[in-house]
């Protein structure tokens, strides 16, 4: 979603914001702007579109202030335009906000009846009111403060925002409700943002504000209080973020080089929990003892919740508890009990996706043990679990997860076999062969990444088509429905994800000459059932790509012969899922390269989703 930066500086603050949004860029870019205090006004810079169309406004029009804020935005309310860029503002006050305003239209006639329809709104944001009521306070001589102690309990919804001044050189306002805001710590200078990655550059001490909490800041440091306006301590951590700039190397787009960071990061991930000289995983101590797990239930949003339905088959199989999935948008409203000795698993790269987030606080009201699976250590997610396994990923640019996925398949892969131990349902030799399987994963992904070329050929003969279609069985299954969800993101082709064997009871009906269906079919006890389905896409006329290793490839050649065949390395197929997931990567990557989008910010996706 959104991302906030705020400086209260000791130098121009102005080429810092832009540096800051850039890094920010990934969490929303519908629009971006910024405002600076200087001594006569509050002055302004927006632009629709990307953080360049900003930057060159800032060039041909150029602000300077030691304290100011910027914004990047992704639209909820309000098309995206210059207009509804933020920063919002009044003469007195300027505002950027993430999150979402749910009782802006009461407020709004709220405030036109106290002012006598003197308000007038330039926007058709949920945000432009509150700079208008803190304004409305202001104008009473009400000071900055006592202005937002006002207007804080009067919001609804979920914020994150920070506010400047006119006439108060020396203090900002941010608060925190339901979207990320943390307070950076200078040497004489103070900073807010919406994350970390803004703040690098800047500063490694960070103090991640709860939810609840504001703060107003000034050059000596922060006073923090709840909405009650009692002071509150929040600790200062030294954040392991990185200030170097990230960029995309020699690659052309981000996706690219997360893709080809994974034979790297998977290996990074399993370092964390593999012993490969013991053939052993030892995994970090669990909120509850795996003896006595009643159920996992296992909630996410987008490529993550694939990640955990894969997790599914091997908590089942390795570890013989039951364990369900929901989605995010679902498991928090649907009011399902939850049973008692019941592991609750929330799996995040951001640890910021609301719906996430909120699915575990309603874990948390129904008594469940708190796992989480996150990329971002100091996320929200992260902290209010009772046991964090992290995966190594490194920042994650391209708004479709890649890197993030394989290591989130990684990591839990690594769990069932944990839990699996811990239960007896896993004998020593059974647990060497995973853990020597997963130790050859990198060295096999590598392998597979050498298929670039022929799957970017591949993407030529399916980049025009109007539907395509994704088939698997067993963990193959989520890989497909990742495979359909990494087409639609990026490529903008309308594509499906099924089950093989769910085919015949309804998608069969159109499959007709030159469909093309990509088949995901790893050597295992389900292969023939999966070669039997690829005969009758054949048949009908279906375009097959079939994606399996050498031995599967030969034997579905005999029955019918695909119309491309992407061969992957013969390994067990407990790891099949994790390498598997990179083919459908690339090809994804390539047909949108072709469609000629714009692949790491696909149009009206957003990296971190902190709005229902
Ligand atoms: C957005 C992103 C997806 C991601 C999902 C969940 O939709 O575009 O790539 O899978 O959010 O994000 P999370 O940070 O919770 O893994």
């Amino acid at each position: 979603m959104c991302g906030i930066i705020g400086i209260l500086g000791k130098q121009d603050a102005v080429p810092h914001l832009v540096d800051g949004l850039r890094r920010l860029e990934y969490r929303g870019y519908d629009s971006a702007g910024i405002a600076v205090l200087n001594d006569h006004a509050i002055e302004r810079r927006r632009a629709k579109g990307k953080l360049d169309n900003l930057a060159a406004e800032v060039d041909q029009h150029p602000i300077s202030g030691q304290v100011g804020i910027g914004h990047t935005r992704w639209a909820t309310h309000g098309v995206p335009s210059e207009n509804n860029a933020h920063p919002h503002m009044t003469d007195k006050v300027a505002i950027v906000h993430n999150g979402i305003i749910e009782n802006y239209l009461d407020l709004r006639e709220e405030l036109s009846e106290k002012t006598n329809g003197s308000v007038e709104f330039t926007s058709d944001t949920d945000t432009e009111v509150v700079a208008h009521m803190v304004g409305y306070y202001l104008d009473q001589g009400m000071s900055p403060k006592d202005a937002v102690t006002e207007v804080l309990p009067r919001l609804e919804g979920a914020f994150g925002f920070v506010m400047i001044f006119h006439g108060h050189e020396d203090l900002m306002v941010g608060a925190r409700q339901g979207s990320p805001l943390a307070i950076g710590y200078g040497e004489g200078e103070m900073f807010f943002g919406s994350d970390a990655l803004a703040l690098a550059p800047l500063t490694r001490r960070i103090c991640y504000l709860k939810e609840g909490d504001w703060a107003v800041i000034t050059p000596e440091g922060a006073d923090i209080m709840d909405m009650q306006g009692n002071p509150v301590e929040r600790e200062i951590v030294q954040t392991a973020v990185s200030g170097a700039t990230i960029g995309k190397g020699n690659y052309r787009h981000f996706m690219l080089k997360e893709i080809y960071e994974q034979p790297t990061v998977i290996g990074d991930t399993l370092t964390t929990v593999l012993n490969p000289a013991s053939q052993t995983i030892t995994m970090p101590p669990l909120p509850v003892n795996a003896k006595n797990i009643t159920k996992v239930t296992a909630t996410a949003c987008g490529t993550a919740y694939y990640a955990c339905m894969v997790a599914k088959y091997w908590v089942e199989q390795l570890a013989r508890i039951p364990m369900e999935t929901d989605i995010g948008s679902e498991l928090r409203y649907r009011g399902t009990p939850l049973p008692e000795d019941g592991l609750a698993l929330f799996v995040s790269q951001s640890g910021e996706t609301m719906d996430t987030l909120e699915s575990l606080r309603y874990a948390r009201q129904e008594k469940q043990n708190i796992l989480s699976v996150v990329n971002v250590p100091e996320s929200t997610v992260a902290r209010e679990s009772d046991a964090v396994l992290l995966t190594q990923a490194g920042p994650e640019i391209g708004v479709a997860s890649t890197k993030a996925f394989t290591t989130q398949l990684t990591i839990l892969a690594c769990m069932a076999i944990g839990l699996a131990k811990e239960r007896g349902t896993l004998d020593a030799k059974r647990e060497a062969e995973l853990a020597s399987a997963l130790a050859e994963v990198p060295g096999r992904a590598a392998e597979v990444l050498n298929h670039d070329e022929h799957i970017a050929e591949i993407a030529k003969t399916i980049s025009e088509a109007r539907d395509i279609f994704y088939m698997g069985r067993g963990t193959a299954y989520p890989i497909a429905l990742e495979g359909a969800l990494k087409l639609k993101e990026i490529s903008y082709i309308h594509a499906e994800g099924y089950a093989a064997g769910e085919m015949k009871h309804g998608p069969l009906a159109l499959i007709e000459d030159d469909v093309p269906i990509i088949m995901i079919a790893p050597s295992d006890d389900l292969f023939d059932k999966t070669a039997s389905n690829v005969q009758e896409m054949v048949a009908r006329g279906g375009r097959v790509i079939f994606i399996s290793d050498k031995k599967g490839i030969a034997k579905m050649r005999r029955m019918a012969e695909p119309a491309a065949c992407i061969e992957m390395p013969d390994v067990d197929p407990f790891v099949a899922p994790i390498l598997y997931s990179i083919p459908i990567q690339l090809l994804a990557y390539h047909v949108a390269v072709l469609k000629g989008t714009d692949v790491d910010q696909p149009r009206n996706l957003a990296k971190s989703v902190t709005v229902e």
